[in-house]
C-alpha cells in the first residue's frame, strides 16, 4: 500500500514540469550521492556495533547531505529535490525516531534497511536502477566502530 502510494507520488512528480537549473548542479548531486553512500556505510557499521554516539554522528551527516540534496531542483529533467523530499525524508525521519527511542536496536536496524530501500527506489525513479545500494558490515576504514 505504502509502496503503491509512493509510486503514484513518483509518477505525479516526474510528470510535473520541472524548473530550469544549470549544469553546475550535476557535480553537486554526484558529490552528495558519494557522501550519502560513505556516511550510510559508516552509519551501518555504527549500528552493527551498537554504537549510539557514532550512529548519531553519521545520522546527522546524512541529514545535512539530505538537506543539500533537497535544494537541487533538477538533474537531467528529474526533480531531484522533490523526489528526495518525498522518498528519502520520510524514511530518514522514521529512522531518526527509532534511533532517538534509545535501546531498540532491532527497530533501528529495520528502519535503516528501509532507508536504504528508499535510496534504491529513487535510483529506479530517476533511471539509475543500475546503482543498487547494498548494506555491508565489512569495515574498509582505518576506524574502530565499537563503542569505547
Ligand atoms: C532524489 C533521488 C535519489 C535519492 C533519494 C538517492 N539517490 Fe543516489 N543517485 C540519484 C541519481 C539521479 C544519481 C546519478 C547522479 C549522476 O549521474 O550524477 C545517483 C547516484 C548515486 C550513487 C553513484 C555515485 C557514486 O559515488 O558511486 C551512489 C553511490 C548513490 N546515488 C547513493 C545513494 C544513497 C546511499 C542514497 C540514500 C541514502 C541515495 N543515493 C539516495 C538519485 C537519488
Amino acid at each position: 500500500m505504502i509502496y503503491r502510494l509512493t509510486c503514484s507520488l513518483i509518477v505525479a512528480l516526474l510528470c510535473s514540469p520541472g524548473s530550469a537549473s544549470g549544469d553546475g548542479e550535476d557535480h553537486e548531486l554526484i558529490g552528495n550521492m558519494g557522501a550519502m553512500q560513505y556516511f550510510s556505510h559508516k552509519l551501518d557499521l555504527s549500528i552493527h556495533h551498537r554504537n549510539r554516539e557514532l550512529a548519531d554522528f553519521y545520522a546527522h551527516e546524512i541529514e545535512e547531505t539530505l538537506e543539500e540534496t533537497i535544494e537541487i531542483d533538477e538533474y537531467h529533467g528529474k526533480p531531484i529535490g522533490k523526489l528526495a523530499e518525498a522518498m528519502l525524508v520520510p524514511a530518514f525521519e522514521r529512522f531518526e525516531q527509532a534511533l532517538d527511542d534509545e535501546g531498540e536496536w532491532e527497530a533501528v536496524e529495520r528502519r535503516f534497511g528501509e532507508l536504504i530501500d528508499a535510496c534504491n527506489v529513487c535510483h529506479q525513479a530517476t533511471g539509475y536502477d543500475f546503482i543498487n545500494i547494498q548494506r555491508s558490515d565489512e569495515n574498509p576504514y582505518m576506524q574502530r566502530f565499537e563503542p569505547n
